[in-house]
């Protein structure tokens, strides 16, 4: 039997997609891509194809010879969108579908100059993962299906078009005013690894592999911030082999970026909220450099098996961390995730199903039960198995878990049946089946310790005796040690103990957005007024949804602050990735709600 993904229409018996061709305008008027798209198919052995599709307008469909085919759009289901069912006659292997986006396409946000660095032109891009690629083409949005791409994407001069991809060069079409990019992609990738941004985007090379992509403004900064990619590159390849995509470039994206990094291939794309001055939060460009073996090389079947893409990921990060940093830092990071990992476990409740690593989504739609559980417990569990089979041993398990998987998609049990035929007894002796299938964290949940890490929490500890760090050693204090301290003192302080540390260390001033978010959360739930207008400049200076969920979470839960966090969300909406604005709308109707329970009890 083919395996089945919840979140698709996707049947692989009917027949795969294994290629792609674009040819799409990028009309920044009615904030649509207009086009078509071909579809190469292999293995057709059903009278129809099913696609998956979102308020997508279907023109027309045909063969390849240009011969109507026919079809049907089914109706709008509110996490999988439409299924576009296609009539194949026999011996069809391709089609061609006529199509245009709509301008709330879940995977697309339209940004107004005022929203870039620069400020003179509009910018598009894309974020298809989870399931938002089907709001950009009609596909089979699964990972369990794979396709090579080109794509001739038009768009307005002078601004410039990039892709998950071989990089393009402007070319001139007869149309005056535009240019094509021509990107061709010769490693197959699943649909949630397709990416695009328009605007105007400058380029510098870093590295005889690596080049940063970023508006003009913020291009040397992030070079600076950045430099080090070429040489974790290399990092990475010692743990896991080859890096098997040719180029490693990336983008820096306009602020309202959602995520701080989406591992796109051949074309990371990071938020500009890592650009601390001080290489302090390159960890995430690790993250997504580590993504292009453990999530692109080898990927979930589908995110019921999210953790083998994120929990790997996470654990690879560490370990590369730990090279290029020390033990003690790796330490720092663990204990970092280990508290946010605490909070997504109280949130959820011990016993809930989404405390699970391999998760049962049919019915539930990913975006909304996005956490750290996938990233914290898988990273868990894999620091587990690797302590307990020794440190080289795993090593070469995880290569040759790569070498046997790689450009595949594998579910949490395959992944298991592999590791009981390399390391027999392992997951038994680790109690793989409790981590993996059991709500909540197993008591033989590894520990990470180090001096620094003990110090630092000793102190944080002694908040409420009175305890506090000396005020130049603080001042001191690297980025990372600021973040273990101020995430383990608690949540809610007084006026004079806010305003203590802020006197002291200029925390609403940081630069560091980590550090920032951890202190405005604390002040929103301190209801600390002198630093509110930092919260206001903050939330509406970028839409990061780590930061935003946060901090909103934080004014929404009480009763204090809820009519602050809905005035900054009126304000602010519209400047919001459309996931981020269903994200947060949640939040502050679920505070409302809790909120009428609260009244009515
Ligand atoms: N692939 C994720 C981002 C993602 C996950 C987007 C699920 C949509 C749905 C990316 O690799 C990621 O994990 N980003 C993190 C980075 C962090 C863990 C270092 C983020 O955005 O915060
Ligand atoms: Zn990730």
């Amino acid at each position: 039997m083919s395996q089945t993904d919840p979140n698709s229409y996707t049947d692989e018996s009917q027949g795969r997609v294994s290629r792609v061709e674009l040819y799409l305008v990028v009309d920044f008027q009615s904030r649509r891509l207009v086009g078509k798209v071909h579809l190469a198919l292999k293995g057709v052995s059903a009278a129809f194809i099913d696609l998956d599709t979102r308020d997508l307008t279907i023109e027309e469909v045909t063969d390849a010879n240009a011969n109507t085919l026919e079809w049907s759009l089914g109706d709008p289901d509110p996490i999988l969108g439409s299924r576009l069912r296609i009539g194949l006659p026999p011996a069809t292997a391709a089609l061609i579908i006529k199509y245009e986006t709509s301008p709330k396409a879940s995977a697309l946000q339209w940004l107004q100059p005022e929203q870039t660095a620069g400020g003179d032109y509009p910018y598009l891009f894309s974020q298809c993962q989870p399931v938002h690629a089907r709001s950009m083409l009609p596909i089979q949005d699964s990972p369990l299906v794979r396709f090579t791409y080109k794509a001739e994407i038009d768009v307005p001069d002078p601004l410039v078009a990039v892709m998950s991809a071989a990089p393009a060069q402007r070319q001139p079409v007869s149309d005056p005013g535009l240019s094509r990019f021509v990107f061709e992609m010769p490693q197959p990738i699943p649909a949630y690894l397709l990416a695009i941004a328009v605007g105007c985007i400058a380029q510098k090379d870093i590295g005889s592999r690596c080049r940063v992509y970023a508006e003009p403004e913020l291009l040397d900064k992030a070079a600076w911030e950045f430099e080090p990619a070429e040489s974790m590159l290399r990092s990475a390849e010692q743990m896991f082999g080859p890096y098997l995509w040719d180029r490693y470039d990336f983008l820096i994206m306009p602020p309202a970026f959602p995520y701080g990094g989406m591992e796109n291939p051949r074309l990371n794309f990071l938020t500009p909220t890592l650009i601390a001055g001080d290489r302090s939060l390159i960890s995430t460009l690790v993250h997504e450099i580590a993504h292009s073996w453990l999530g692109n090389l080898v990927t979930n079947a589908s995110m019921e098996d999210f953790w083998l893409n994120e929990g790997f990921t996470v654990w690879a990060e560490r370990r590369i961390i730990e090279m290029l940093e020390g033990q003690e830092m790796a330490s720092l990071d663990a204990a970092i995730g280990r508290k946010s990992l605490e909070d997504a476990l109280e949130k959820f409740g011990e016993y809930s199903p989404y405390t699970r690593l391999k998760t049962d989504l049919r019915g539930v739609d990913p975006d909304e039960i996005f956490s750290e559980v996938p990233y914290e417990k898988g990273f868990l569990f894999i620091a587990l198995l690797e302590q307990s089979a020794g440190r080289k041993c795993f090593d070469r398990f995880i290569r040759k878990y790569i070498e046997k998987f790689k450009f595949t998609s594998i579910t949490t049990e395959q992944f298991l049946s592999f590791l009981d035929e390399k390391l027999p007894g392992l997951s038994e002796k680790v109690g793989a089946q409790e981590w993996i299938y059991h709500p909540g964290l197993p008591d033989n949940c590894p520990e990470f310790h180090s001096k620094r890490l003990s110090e630092l929490l000793y102190l944080a500890k002694g908040w409420g005796e009175g305890l506090r760090p000396a005020i130049n050693d603080a001042r001191k204090w690297q980025p990372k040690e600021w973040l273990v301290y101020l995430a383990n003192i608690p949540e809610r302080l007084s006026y004079e103990d806010c305003r203590w540390l802020d006197l002291n260390f200029n925390l609403t001033e940081t630069g560091n957005a980590e550090i920032l978010c951890e202190w405005l959360t604390k002040v929103a739930l301190s209801e600390y007024k002198p630093a509110f207008p930092r919260i206001s400049a903050f939330v509406g200076s970028m839409g990061r949804m780590k930061y935003l969920k946060r901090i909103y979470q934080a004014l929404a839960e009480r009763d204090e602050t809820r009519e602050f966090a809905m005035e900054l969300f009126n304000k602010y909406r519209e400047t919001y990735h459309p996931i981020a604005q269903s994200a947060l709308q949640r939040i502050i109707k679920d505070q409302r709600v809790s909120q009428f329970h609260r009244q009515t009890a």
